[in-house]
């Protein structure tokens, strides 16, 4: 079994790498490096005993596609090649349009010329907006997202179902994952966002470290029991974990299938931060600024059908989040220096 990753220089992409490598698969790793290190490959390396086959491409280069399924028989794709920041998608709407949509769809026409149609997508809990049921089921409805960012997740989506209603020869599962953190336990791979972090608990690991003076906690004023804002917080490993219990189980039967990754349980900004000091022994100095616009109060997943259809659950609880992406901070303060 081959499976190409697209995207597994990423911080999920080489979890799941490492975690594909360990049980026996063999993987291509296809990224433009545009967000992500090729020490990742080194890393990956020294974690796993193998050194992944490596592709540099950017997936909208058809030709480039074109060339990699020729070469290689690949049996399934993972798919997480993409760009991810919110506030950048907002100030650069068509790269995200361009990136997200027209890469994926370059991807999937060289799949169908290949006859490779078993295909694993990395969707987002964004796709669900603010939703009015918690925890929320994959059935909620979809749709009413804020920024261009996850409406090339939603879009994407929506492709998906409209390619397999038009052959039913593929097998697609759409991931939607909540709120990914942590890092490999070794400390060797992890999350190294680029300039200042959008996302919380890199930039409660970048405090801590002492690359930024303080966290601002954007509002306490929420309807949330402290009034900061609660999200599912899930471990990357976890995560990783995920991606082979959907290729192992759907292996053999297509059609569109969609997963909530996530833990079932709601952290608040307050809860993640005392968690971190307290499983670290490491202070994060924190002040409270005003809301971050388009930011939801709460939300938090029914992880069920996974548990039940995958017979996948996520195992390791916030401790462990907050411990190994200290490890990972603390041994890489700058990250993979890119
Ligand atoms: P990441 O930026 O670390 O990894 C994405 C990788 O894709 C990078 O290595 C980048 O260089 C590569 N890439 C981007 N565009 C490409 C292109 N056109 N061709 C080739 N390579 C390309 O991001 P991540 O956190 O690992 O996220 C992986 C996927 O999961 C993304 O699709 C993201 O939208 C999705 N996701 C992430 C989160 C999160 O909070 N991290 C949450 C929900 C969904
Ligand atoms: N937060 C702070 N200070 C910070 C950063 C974040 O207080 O410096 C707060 C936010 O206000 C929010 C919580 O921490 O209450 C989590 O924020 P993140 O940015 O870490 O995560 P989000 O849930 O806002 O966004 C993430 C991904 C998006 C994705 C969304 C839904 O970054 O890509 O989940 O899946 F769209």
């Amino acid at each position: 079994m081959r499976t190409l990753v697209t995207g597994g220089t990423g911080y999920i992409g080489s979890h799941t790498a490492v975690r594909l490598i360990e049980t026996g698969h063999d993987i291509t790793i296809v990224d433009n490096l545009d967000n992500s290190s090729p020490v990742v490959l080194d890393r990956i390396e020294t974690i796993t005993g193998v050194r992944p086959d490596f592709v540099q491409a950017d997936l909208r280069d058809a030709e480039a596609m074109e060339r990699l399924f020729a070469e290689t028989g690949f049996d399934n794709v993972i798919h997480f090649a993409g760009l991810k920041a919110v506030g950048e998608s907002v100030e650069r709407p068509l790269d995200y349009y361009d990136n997200n949509i027209h890469g994926t769809v370059t991807l999937l026409r060289a799949m169908e010329r290949h006859g490779v149609r078993t295909l694993v997508f990395s969707s987002s809990a964004t796709v669900y907006g603010e939703s009015d049921r918690l925890p929320v089921p994959e059935t909620a409805p979809t749709g009413g997202v804020t920024n261009p960012y996850g409406r090339t997740k939603h879009a994407i989506e929506e492709i998906l179902m409209d390619v397999q209603r038009s052959d039913p020869r593929w097998n697609i599962v759409i991931l939607r994952y909540f709120n990914p953190v942590g890092a490999h336990e070794s400390g060797l791979i992890g999350e190294d966002p680029e300039g200042l972090p959008n996302n919380l608990m890199p930039y409660i690991a970048q405090v801590a470290v002492g690359r930024r003076e303080r966290l601002t906690i954007h509002g306490d004023d929420y309807d949330t029991p402290d009034g900061t804002g609660v999200r599912d917080y899930i471990h990357v490993v976890d995560l990783a974990e995920g991606h082979l219990a959907a290729l192992d189980h759907v292996a053999d039967a297509p059609g569109l299938r969609i997963y909530n990754l996530g833990t079932g349980h709601g952290t608040s900004v307050k809860e993640l931060v005392a968690a971190f000091e307290r499983a670290t022994g490491q202070p994060v100095p924190h002040v409270v600024g005003p809301r971050r616009p388009g930011d939801i109060a709460a939300v938090w997943c029914d992880p069920a059908l996974a548990e039940a259809e995958l017979g996948w659950k996520a195992e390791r609880g916030i401790d462990a989040m907050c411990i190994d992406t200290w490890r990972w901070q603390e041994g890489n303060p700058l990250g993979y220096e890119r």
